[in-house]
This record gives C-alpha cells, structure tokens and sequence, in this order.
C-alpha cells in the first residue's frame, strides 16, 4: 500500500464511522454488575471513532467472542455482558469491500503489535496485526474460509483424549456455522465447489466474484502436472491437499465477519450488553471452589487506561475468556495465573501454576515470491494512481462488483513434501495425517505487498504467497510489565526450526517448477528482485530471512489438553485447568496449529463451546 493510498484509508475510517447504535462505551455505564457470562474480547459497534485521539485504548469484539455472545443470548432468561474495547465495524469501508482488508494493518483498528528481533529473520523485528475492532481479527482478515483437514480434526480428538473434536462429531458445527452463497459475479460455479457439503450458518462464504487471468492458468497447471499438484474441487470437503479455487467469507462481495454474521443481528436483544473502550485488566479470585482449595474467578476487573480506578463486574455462572492468542495469555499472567516463576520475578503473587500459559505459540511462516508479468490487467495500476483506486472504490460502492470484491487471490494450493524429501532423515512427519499438506501457496495478480519488498513503482506483476502450514518452530507470549495497558513481548520464533527451513526452500522451488510449466509460457517473465540469483538452496533460505514474514495464524497459547495431563491450559471442555469459573474460548485453545487458514477452526470450537456451556447449564 502506497503511503498515499494508506493516508486515504486512514480519511475514510473517520468519515464513515457516524452510525450508532445502542451500546454502553464506558463502565460507568453499566446499570447492573452482575451478569450469567461475561465474554472478554465480545463486541463493540458505536460512533466512537469520532471522539477518540489516535491514543487512546480500547477493545473491540474478538471472533470466537461474537460466536459465544450470538449463542448464549439467544435464551432470553441468560445474562451476558461482552467486553470489548474499540470501534464499530459499521460504516468503516475498509471493513467491508474485501480487497481493502490489507489496508487495516497499523490503523486504528489494529493492536499493532510487534515481535521481538526473531533471530530466523536476520532479527527483524515484525509487525502482528490482531483487530481491535467489532469481530476482532475476523473484521480485519483476508477472509479465506479453510476448514482444515478431516485428519487434523481427529488427531485433535486424539491429543486431547475427546471424541467430541473429531471430524464426525464437528461436522454439525462446521454445518452450524457458515453456508455457501453465489460469487459477487454470480458466475457459473459448477467444478469450482462442491456446495453438498456445505452447511447453513451465519457467515457467508464463496469463491472469488472477479476472476483474473491467473485463475485458468493455475488450473490448468494443476490438471497437467498432477502429482504432487493435483486439482481438489473443495478442500472444504476434508481432504485438505491440492490446488483449488480458493473460498472466501465474502457474501454479495462484502466481508462476512464475526461482527456482521453473528454479533451484529443480536445486539438488540435486552439480554446483552455489550461494553466497549474497554479493557478487561484482571480476573479476580473471589474463593475456592466448595473449600477444595481450587480457586474459583468470578470476577473481572476493567478500565479505560491505566489512571482509571478499575471498577469489578460479576459473572454468576462462568467468565468466557475470548481475548485471542495474545491477549488470553496476557490477561492469565497479569492475573497470577502460568508459569510460577516468571509470575515471582514479576512480583505478582502467583496463585495457579500453570507452565504453559504463554507457551508453545506458533505462526504460518511466508514468503511472497513476485514474478514480472506480460500483461496490463493486474491490479498493480490501481495502486499507484489514486484517480483509478477512487472511481474503483465507488464502483463497488455502488454495485458491490468488481476487483474489490476479493480478497487479493483466487486461487490457492495445500501441497505435501516429496514423499522422499530428506528432511525426513531427521524429522518424523509433523502433518496430522496424509490428508493435510506441508506448504501453501496463493496466487494473487498482482504486487501484493506481503514481505518486507516495497511496491514498485512501474511494471505489471504476480504474487505467489508461500508459506510453512506445518511449522515445528515455537515460541512464546509473556509479559515483562504489571501494567495491562503495556504489550507483551511475542515471539513466535520464525524459521528456528530446520524443518521450516528445508519446507519453506521447497515451496519456493515447487513455485519455480509449477511457473515454468506451458500454461505460463509467454505470460511470467523474470523473477523480481533478489530471487533472480537466488540459485541455491542456501540463496533461497538467504532470501526468505532477508523478505519473509507470517500469515497472522497464530495459535498455541493456552493449549488443550487431557483433563488429568500435567501439560497444557484448558481441558477437553475448555476449562482452565485447576480453578473454577473460566473458559478459555479462541485460537489459545487449539492443541496444534492448523495446516490452513484457521478463522473457520475458530468459528467451530466457538460453537461447540456455545453448547457446552448451554448443556452445562441446561440453558
Ligand atoms: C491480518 C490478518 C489476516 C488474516 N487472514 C486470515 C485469513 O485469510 N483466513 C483465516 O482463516 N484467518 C485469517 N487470519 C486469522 C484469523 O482471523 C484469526 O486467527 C481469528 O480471527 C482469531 O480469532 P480469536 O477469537 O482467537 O481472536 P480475535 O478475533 O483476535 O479476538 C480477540 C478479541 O479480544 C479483544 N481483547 C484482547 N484482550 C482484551 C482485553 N484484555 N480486554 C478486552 N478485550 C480484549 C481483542 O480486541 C479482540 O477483539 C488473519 C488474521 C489477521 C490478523
Ligand atoms: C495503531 O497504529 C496506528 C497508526 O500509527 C494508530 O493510528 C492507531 O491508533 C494504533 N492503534 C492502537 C489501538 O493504538
Ligand atoms: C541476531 O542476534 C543474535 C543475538 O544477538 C546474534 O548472535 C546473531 O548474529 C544475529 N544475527 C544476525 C543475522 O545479525
Ligand atoms: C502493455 O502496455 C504497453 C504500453 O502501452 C504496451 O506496449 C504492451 O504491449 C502492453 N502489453 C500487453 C500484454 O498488453
Ligand atoms: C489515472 O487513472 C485515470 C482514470 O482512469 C486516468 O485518466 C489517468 O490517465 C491515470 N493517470 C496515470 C498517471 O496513469
Ligand atoms: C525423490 O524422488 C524423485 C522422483 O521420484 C527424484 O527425482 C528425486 O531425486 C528424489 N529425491 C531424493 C532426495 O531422493
Ligand atoms: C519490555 O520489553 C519491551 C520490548 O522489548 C521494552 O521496550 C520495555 O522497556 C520492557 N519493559 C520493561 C518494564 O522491562
Ligand atoms: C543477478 O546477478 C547478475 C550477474 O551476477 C547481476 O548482474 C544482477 O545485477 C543480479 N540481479 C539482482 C537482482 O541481484
């Protein structure tokens, strides 16, 4: 994004947010302070955007905690208060028309946290984007729905000992929570999905609306070389391995979010509140649970900043903790909760020893590889002539068709490792089964500015974004402060591990093999950059240090497990392990990192969450 395009996001995120509706944006607010559930990481949607400062802090509606606060709410004698801290996603553009969702890093609407010098990166230091509003990073996202690999589902149900998270028993919450609508062009789909298998839920979900020149291409490719590559109708379908049109959760060529699919219909109802601009700052001990001595938590804490005094609210049955992969472990340390020493050195006083709390957090590592292109047509123009961008934009505006339809890509591929890669001499095969891949490719036409290469200032482009879906590199969230207002300290440890090394080598040879086959002749030119000379495979780790980054999937933090192991956070019912009265409900929770995109794993424990928690209760 040009610094003028990204200065016209940041005009338009202020005009267009005058819409309001009935929301209580302080605590002082709040009329009673006892509810059934709260949800941390909930839902927003005011006009608050207009009387903030670029300073101050506030939260906004995480995905799993719209999910949660849609489906407890739906019985009208449940209180539920969700908690949150920023904008709505109401009336923001950039929100809605899906090729604009790249344009939200680093603005309000993001966390803006950034990773400690990741030593697999020649220490760079990266930026992580995590929405920071209404639908949480489900309102800021690229949008592609992968439902992830019949395989990992089960080798989930068997980490964590539960029957309950295998393939056969998700599948009602897979039907439960998205459904396939027509492409914003409405075009004749037929052997580019398979909509059988599809369910009948709140997000919408469909295939690129404004087809590009690389789409028939990739296709093609795919059918003729077969193998490793071959053509997958629906990867949705289960078996997670091919090259495929890529599903999106775009409906009538507008994102379909947390927000706008399950918070946005329900906040009329009388029995939720939702509170934003503001920050859950602890989870209060309020005993032990029946004078067993496990602590029980019933009570948060929250604030607008750091001076507020902070005022405590009461949750009668459970507190759903649903502040994503960084926040949840941040609001467990800050609480006394993980690992014992780290808490002492903290000063705070410790009062459950959980060691894995902060642990174990892993990334997508990427690398977008850019070739030259014999062509006029891909989307770099619109990018570097703000006339062209503008008339594009009310084009969509006022037909919801054309290039911003879609997130950049079409079309995207999960491929496995040669079955004799070498790297097999050393690591076990880390994919949960045959059915899920190694390495991941989109194929976007255009310059789509995923590394650290700036855009450049003439020619015509495509982008091939590879990535490691299996990465064994992990690292950690902690925090070296007591101020909740302050960041943690994140490290997902990129590249750290040799097998994400050799993979995401592979991945850039199998891109190279898969441009060079017929249906590209005449069409890809040179490899752009440094790749040109990048020749051998230590040229090509070289090059992925110098330009990589991630896919914003991480995962890890709070880990299930079984409910007598020694490792792990919550539970096989997502219950934090050793206290009573908090479930942890977001991508913290999954017992390995997906080998997809994961915001439809999200959606998914969140509903089955929603009627754990509902049979508990007999709600
Ligand atoms: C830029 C980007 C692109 C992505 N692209 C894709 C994609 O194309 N496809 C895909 O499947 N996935 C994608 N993802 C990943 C996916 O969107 C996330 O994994 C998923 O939305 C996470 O859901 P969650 O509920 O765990 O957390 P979130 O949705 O991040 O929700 C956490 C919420 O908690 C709030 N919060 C945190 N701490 C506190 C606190 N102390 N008090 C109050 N509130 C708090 C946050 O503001 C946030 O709203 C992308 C993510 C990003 C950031
Ligand atoms: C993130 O950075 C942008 C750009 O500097 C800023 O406008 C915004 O307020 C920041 N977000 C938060 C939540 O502070
Ligand atoms: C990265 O930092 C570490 C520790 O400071 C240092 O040992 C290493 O040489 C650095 N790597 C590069 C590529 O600069
Ligand atoms: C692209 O535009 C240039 C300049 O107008 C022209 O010379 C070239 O032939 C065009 N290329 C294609 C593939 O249309
Ligand atoms: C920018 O786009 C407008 C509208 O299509 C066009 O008239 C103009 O010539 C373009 N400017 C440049 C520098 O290409
Ligand atoms: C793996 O097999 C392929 C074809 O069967 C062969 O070309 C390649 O050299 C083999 N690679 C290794 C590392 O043995
Ligand atoms: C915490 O770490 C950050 C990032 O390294 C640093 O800027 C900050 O000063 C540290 N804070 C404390 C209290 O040590
Ligand atoms: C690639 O190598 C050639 C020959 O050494 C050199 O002329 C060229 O500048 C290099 N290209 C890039 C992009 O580094």
């Amino acid at each position: 994004m040009s610094t003028r395009a990204r200065n016209f996001f940041l005009f338009t995120l202020l005009v267009n947010s005058l819409t309001s509706a009935k929301i209580l944006s302080s605590p002082a607010e709040l009329v009673q302070t006892e509810y059934d559930f709260i949800v941390i990481g909930g839902v927003g949607n005011t006009a608050i955007l207009l009387r903030f400062s670029l300073t101050d802090l506030a939260w906004i509606a995480g995905t799993a905690g719209s999910v949660l606060s849609a489906r407890l709410s739906e019985n009208p004698d449940v209180k539920v208060l969700a908690v949150e801290a920023g904008a709505s996603n109401e009336g923001i553009v950039e929100t809605m028309a899906p090729f604009l969702g790249v344009s939200l890093s680093n603005t309000l609407l993001d966390w803006n946290y950034t990773t400690v010098p990741q030593e697999g990166y020649n220490n760079r230091t990266l930026s992580l984007t995590r929405g920071y509003v209404l639908g949480g990073s489900s309102t800021v996202n690229l949008l592609t729905w992968n439902r992830g690999a019949d395989d990992l589902w089960d080798s989930w149900a068997r980490i964590t000992d539960e029957p309950g998270w295998s393939r056969e028993a998700m599948e009602k919450y897979w039907l439960k929570s998205s459904r396939l609508v027509s492409p914003a062009d409405r075009h004749d789909t037929t052997n580019q999905e398979e909509p059988s298998i599809h369910g009948n839920g709140p997000v919408q979900v469909s295939v690129g609306g404004f087809p590009t020149e690389l789409d028939g291409r990739v296709l093609d490719t795919s059918k003729m070389l077969g193998g490793r590559f071959p053509y997958t109708v629906d990867l949705n379908a289960g078996h997670f391995v091919g090259v495929s049109y890529m599903q999106s959760s775009v409906g009538g060529g507008q994102r379909s979010s947390a927000a706008t699919a399950y918070l946005n219909p329900s906040q009329e109802r009388g029995n939720l509140d939702i509170l934003i601009n503001t920050h859950v700052t602890k989870l209060v001990q309020t005993g032990s649970w029946r004078g067993w001595g496990k602590p029980e938590f019933r009570v948060i804490q929250v604030a607008q900043s750091s001076e507020d005094a902070p005022i405590q609210v009461t949750a009668r049955k459970e507190i759903l903790l649903c502040a994503g992969v960084i926040g949840t472990p941040q609001l467990l340390l800050l609480s006394g909760i993980g690992p014992w020493q780290d808490l002492k050195s903290l000063g705070i006083s410790p009062i459950l020893a959980l060691s894995d709390v902060g642990q174990h957090l892993t990334d997508h590592p990427a690398i977008p590889i850019y070739y030259a292109v014999n062509s006029n047509s891909t989307f770099d123009r619109y990018l570097r002539n703000d006339t062209l961008f503008a008339e594009e934009l009310g084009h969509w505006e006022q037909t919801h068709q054309g290039l911003f339809v879609d997130s950049p890509g079409n079309t995207q591929a999960f491929i496995r490792l040669p079955n004799n890669a070498s790297i097999y001499e050393s690591f076990e095969d880390p994919s949960s089964g045959p059915g899920a891949g190694h390495l991941e490719m989109i194929f976007i036409d255009g310059f789509a500015q995923f590394g650290s290469l700036p855009q450049p200032e003439t020619g015509n482009f495509l982008t091939v974004l590879a990535g490691v879906v299996t990465p064994l590199s992990e690292g950690y969230v902690t925090i070296n402060s007591t101020n909740p207002f302050d960041h943690p300290l994140i490290d997902p440890a990129f590249l750290t591990s040799p097998f994400d090394q050799y993979a995401i080598v592979q991945a850039i040879k199998d891109i190279q093999e898969f441009l060079a086959s017929s249906p590209w002749n005449g069409f890809v030119l040179d490899a752009y950059g440094d790749l040109l000379n990048a020749t051998t495979d230590d040229a090509k780790l070289e090059y992925v240090r110098a330009y990589g980054s991630n896919i914003n999937h991480l995962a890890g933090t709070a880990r299930m497990s079984p409910r007598t192991a020694k490792w792990g956070v919550v539970d096989q019912e997502l219950l934090l392990k050793g206290a009573e009265g908090i479930r942890i409900i977001d991508a913290s929770v999954f017992p390995s990192i997906p080998e997809c995109h994961i915001q439809a794993p999200v959606y998914m424990i969140a509903e089955r969450a929603a009627d754990l928690i509902k049979d508990r209760y007999h709600l």
